[in-house]
């Protein structure tokens, strides 16, 4: 019987060392272990053994059952070891290596110029708000103080939401693209919680006839300030502080009395031209010949020769809009403004058109 546990014992290395995978060494297991196992096998056979032999071989076989649980649970470890030793061999990246930096691709000119405005504005204490791209014709509209007989709706040339689901919408509430960054404003004032000081980037729509200086999807700024004692003062002295910092110190700004239904007093700013240098012209159409030849100079593109860009409108937020929103205009008062990102971006990039900046055209990004 002892001779018989020692050959199993022996049987068992032997086989144990040959094997390679998790599966042929359940199969061990089951082959020696189980309950029809080879071990089991010699177990029954204690029953014929005389009562001091059962004493001697019965501790004996039960050594041998540790013992192959034991080499069982070694193997295993190893199996497992040896496999993931494989995995991390085989998928081994070597992170020090080079690799090439072509066509990793970089921010959008309007991306940039946003990521500077907001720099520019968040050092001044402006905080960024973000509203829908989908828009309601309430916050669009109405309480900009737009109702729908006004004659301004008609500057706002809208993209709506198809009629099936427009119709179901009640009066007023209709959907619609934004056509500015406005809503926003109404946003943020229902909320109720004062002062405000913030600005909002983002895409506008408009249903609009493509030029170089028009195009029907663009990226607009606006900026909000609602508190007590807010004068034009601080508006002209914001936007002056803005303009100069991204478009150069020696930027001029030129403040026109305008209409807007949401704010009173209005006004349009201009920037001098960083095109053509306040100049009005760009490229002579001919190079200047040393023959005395009249040189002939082509008008600006972008300022349209008046050496002037608009690139804003702003004013003091109306006293309708505030009350609208729940504001006592006479407590407080506010100052607004929306900037066309794009042109800013024309003017900071020097490129004649912001329509090109949606024809995605790598060699005009790539410069920036
Ligand atoms: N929302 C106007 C537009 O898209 C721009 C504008 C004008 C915004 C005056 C303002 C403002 O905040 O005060 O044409």
């Amino acid at each position: 019987m002892q001779e018989l546990l020692e050959q199993l014992r022996r049987q068992f290395l032997e086989e144990i060392a040959k094997i390679e995978w998790e599966e042929s060494l359940k199969e061990l297991l089951s082959n020696y272990l189980g309950k029809t196992g080879k071990l089991k096998e010699i177990l029954w056979g204690l029953k014929d053994l005389s009562n001091d032999e059962k004493k001697t071989i019965g501790p004996m076989a039960n050594t041998l059952k540790v013992f192959m649980e034991e080499e069982i649970e070694k193997k295993s470890q190893e199996l497992e070891d040896a496999h993931f030793a494989k995995i991390e061999d085989e998928e081994a990246i070597d992170v020090s290596l080079e690799f090439p930096l072509k066509g990793r691709g970089h921010r959008h000119p309007i991306s940039i110029t946003t990521k500077l405005m907001e720099d520019i504005c968040i050092s001044l204490g402006f905080k960024i708000a973000d509203g829908p791209q989908i828009e309601n014709e309430d916050y669009n509209f109405d309480k900009l103080n737009i109702p729908a007989d006004h004659p301004a709706r008609d500057v706002w040339d809208t993209f709506w939401i198809q009629d099936d689901i427009n119709d179901k919408q009640p009066k007023n509430n209709k959907f619609l693209l934004r056509t500015h960054t406005s809503p926003v404003q109404i946003r943020e004032m229902l909320k109720g919680r004062l002062p405000i000081k913030i600005i909002v980037p983002g895409r506008v729509f408009r249903y609009e006839q493509e030029d170089a200086r028009h195009t029907c999807n663009f990226y607009q700024l606006e900026g909000l300030m609602v508190g007590e004692g807010v004068t034009f003062g601080d508006l002209k002295w914001t936007l002056d502080t803005i303009m100069k910092k991204l478009l150069g110190e020696d930027t001029k700004l030129r403040f026109r009395p305008s209409i807007f239904p949401f704010t009173e007093p209005s006004a349009e700013v201009d920037v001098s031209c960083q095109i053509c240098k306040w100049t009005g012209i760009t490229t002579p159409q001919s190079p200047p010949s040393k023959g005395g030849e009249v040189v002939r100079w082509k008008k600006c593109s972008m300022c349209s020769g008046s050496g002037w860009v608009e690139l804003l409108g702003s004013g003091m937020v109306h006293p309708k809009v505030l009350t609208a929103c729940g504001i006592d205009p006479e407590k407080y008062s506010g100052f607004a403004f929306g900037i066309g990102i794009d042109r800013i971006a024309a003017q900071r990039f020097g490129v004649s058109s912001s329509r090109m900046f949606y024809q995605s055209k790598l060699k005009l990004n790539e410069q920036f």
